[in-house]
């Protein structure tokens, strides 16, 4: 009987031990899904237990707005309803001090769970803000399941953390003008935004394809360059409007609409950065003011047809016609937006118009510009003008550089990150955004299964994104901006599938430090909070699960197939025999070329993980699969 009780008690010492195991390896689980990864993080023993007559204390009436902001929030993902009080007091406490640790800067707070409750606090209303956002994502999964029951209890993991961003600009764009996309969608993209700590919505409100702002003095900008004629299909393929052809397909938001929306984003940490296009890209507003061109010319507003070199899409830089309308422009923008900045675009400018143009030729020969790039710097310059006099520092893309700098003007850089240190070496500020990193209008995964669009850009390249160069003065590296184009994202249910999660490493990138960087772990934080963005019904994609086909040919010509993944914990298996491939199918073995089997046409791939399918079977002929080596 002894033997008995003492193998009984070991028997329930080792499973106490496994289970103690258990408990540290789910507390390491729980500091895998937080993103962008905070910068100090510990984890201690034990959950504190949020009880649904639990109350949000707040320290000051300022706070009252976001202590219900966070009601709110916990209620839609657990169905708990937590009540707000201004006090303190056991539950959750909200607080702004002037005390903090001073590395914490201005956008920067301290979250503590204890057994003391959860404690958020902060210098500002914005720091606060960014605490709830980290506690939101720690609500536990098991109950964010069951939102709709209504559980009465959360627990919490003991944690201590104190968090800051790397960067003070943490940008994405949305394209508005080549497809429109109604307030309430961009209100769901900032509520995202917000969840994953970006501070600038940059609306590139203006182009080819658009008006879509209110100006009041110039109505017709949105009463006909809003609109175009309906058109689908492939972007630059599409038929150019036909004589009396209707222009239904468009939109456009009213001062007051934009004025909703830039509250909205505020609350949010969100400041909305308006970009108005010029002097290229501007043929919605010559259509809809025609004496805005050098040539006069009558044209629609373009429905995704080619026009460039053919159509006159440049606001002449010579008539002082147009400088006045840049400052009617302007005028209301800088009245409307708060943001301290103002994007006047400034990339690819077609000047072929201006060369023959008497009022171009004018204005170079009156201020000894020596060709159309000082022109066009001569353009820009004046727009600073325009601008400063409204209290606005101006910002464009970086062929702002050409010609000359305007001298306190703020670069984006989109051709690679040159155009950002040329800039950032001249001590003016910069914002990069290269199209290699930060593309996200790209296809992120194997060209044969995505949407068309023009080059590739995986999730796992996001994530490699270094804004500040070396041998740059980081403080003149403002932050990083991930530019959403939607040529061909005609419904904002792509673009939430061209956005996440690719905007989830972008966030990291510019929140986290560099050297807290890593992959495998980002990709676990990712798959968790995929299922944040279920709950919130948000798209996304899964490019990432896919494999990765790189053809190559050997010195006779012939084609070879590598193979990778963008994950470490995948199998993959091919075919090469018009059969679709699964774990029975052959498995690619690392570093492996393979060859082609004679007569064989088509080949496909797919990756498992865990004795499942993980991404989808990718099929390409092998003729596609030759025109994807470059030609040398
Ligand atoms: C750009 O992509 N043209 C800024």
């Amino acid at each position: 009987m002894k033997t008995l009780i003492k193998a009984l008690n070991l028997i329930f010492l080792f499973i106490l031990i496994a289970a103690c195991q258990n408990e540290s390896e789910s507390v390491g689980e729980k500091q895998l899904t937080i993103i962008p990864l905070p910068v100090k993080m510990t984890l201690n023993q034990g959950q504190y237990e949020l009880k649904g007559n639990s109350v949000i204390y707040y320290s000051g009436d300022e706070l009252l707005a976001l202590a219900e902001y966070l009601s709110d929030q916990i209620n839609i993902s657990s169905g708990m309803e937590l009540r707000t009080q201004q006090g303190t007091g056991k539950g959750i406490s909200l607080s702004v001090h002037d005390d903090l640790p001073a590395t914490l800067g201005q956008e920067g707070y301290k979250l503590d769970i204890s057994k003391r409750g959860i404690e958020i606090a902060a210098g500002n209303t914005q720091g606060l803000l960014y605490g709830m956002q980290t506690l939101l994502q720690m609500i536990p999964q098991e109950y964010e399941e069951c939102a709709e029951c209504g559980e009465d209890e959360l627990e919490f993991q003991y944690v201590s953390v104190e968090d800051f961003p790397r960067f003070k600009w943490r940008g994405l764009l949305l394209d508005v003008s080549r497809h429109f996309f109604t307030i309430d969608e961009i209100k769901k993209m900032i509520d995202e935004m917000a969840a994953y700590k970006y501070n600038v919505l940059q609306l590139h409100l203006t182009d080819d394809q658009g008006w879509r702002l209110e100006i009041k003095s110039l109505p017709e900008l949105t009463a006909k360059g809003a609109w175009r004629v309906p058109r689908t299909g492939l972007w630059w393929d599409r038929e150019v409007p036909q004589e009396g052809e209707a222009a239904t397909y468009g939109g456009f938001y009213t001062q007051d609409q934009m004025r909703e929306l830039i509250e909205y984003a505020k609350f949010r940490n969100i400041d909305i950065l308006p970009e108005i296009e010029a002097p290229g890209h501007s043929l919605a507003a010559i259509a809809a003011y025609p004496y805005l061109s050098s040539t006069g010319r009558k044209y629609n507003v373009n429905p995704g047809s080619k026009f460039y070199t053919i159509d006159d899409n440049s606001i002449c830089a010579g008539k002082e016609t147009s400088y006045e309308y840049m400052e009617k422009v302007l005028t209301e923008v800088a009245e409307l937006f708060p943001f301290e900045y103002v994007h006047i675009g400034g990339d690819e400018c077609y000047k072929g118009f201006w060369e023959k143009c008497p009022d171009c030729r004018k204005k170079m020969k009156e201020n000894n510009l020596k060709d159309e790039k000082e022109l066009q710097s001569y353009f820009i310059k004046r727009l600073e003008k325009i601008l400063e006099s409204k209290g606005k520092k101006l910002i464009g893309w970086d062929e702002i550089l050409e010609g000359g700098l305007a001298p306190n003007a703020a670069v984006m850089s989109w051709r690679g990150m040159q155009g950002g240190i040329t800039a950032a070496k001249a001590q003016h500020h910069v914002v990069m955004s290269p199209v290699e990193y930060a593309y996200l209008d790209f296809y992120q995964g194997d060209p044969a299964i995505e949407p068309p669009t023009y080059s590739m850009l995986r999730l796992n390249k996001v994530y490699e994104f270094e804004p500040v160069p070396e041998g740059v003065d980081a403080d003149y590296i403002l932050g990083g901006q991930g530019n959403l184009w939607a040529e061909s994202v005609p419904v904002f249910r792509h673009a939430e599938y061209m956005l996440w999660p690719r905007a989830f490493a972008l966030s990291e990138v510019l929140w986290s430090p560099k050297d807290s960087r890593d992959w495998n772990d980002f990709v676990q934080r990712t798959e968790y909070n995929l299922r944040r963005l279920d709950r919130a019904d948000v798209n996304y994609s899964l490019s990432f699960y896919d494999a990765i086909i790189t053809p190559s040919k050997n010195e006779k010509g012939e084609l070879l197939i590598s193979l990778d993944s963008e994950l470490a914990d995948n199998e993959i298996y091919y075919t090469f025999d018009n059969t679709c491939p699964d774990d029975h199918s052959s498995i690619y073995k690392k570093g492996e070329k393979l060859t082609i089997p004679k007569d064989a046409d088509t080949f496909r791939v797919v990756t498992w993980r865990d004795g499942k399918p993980l991404g989808r079977i990718i099929t390409v002929k092998l003729d596609d699969l030759l025109k994807r080596i470059p030609v040398l």
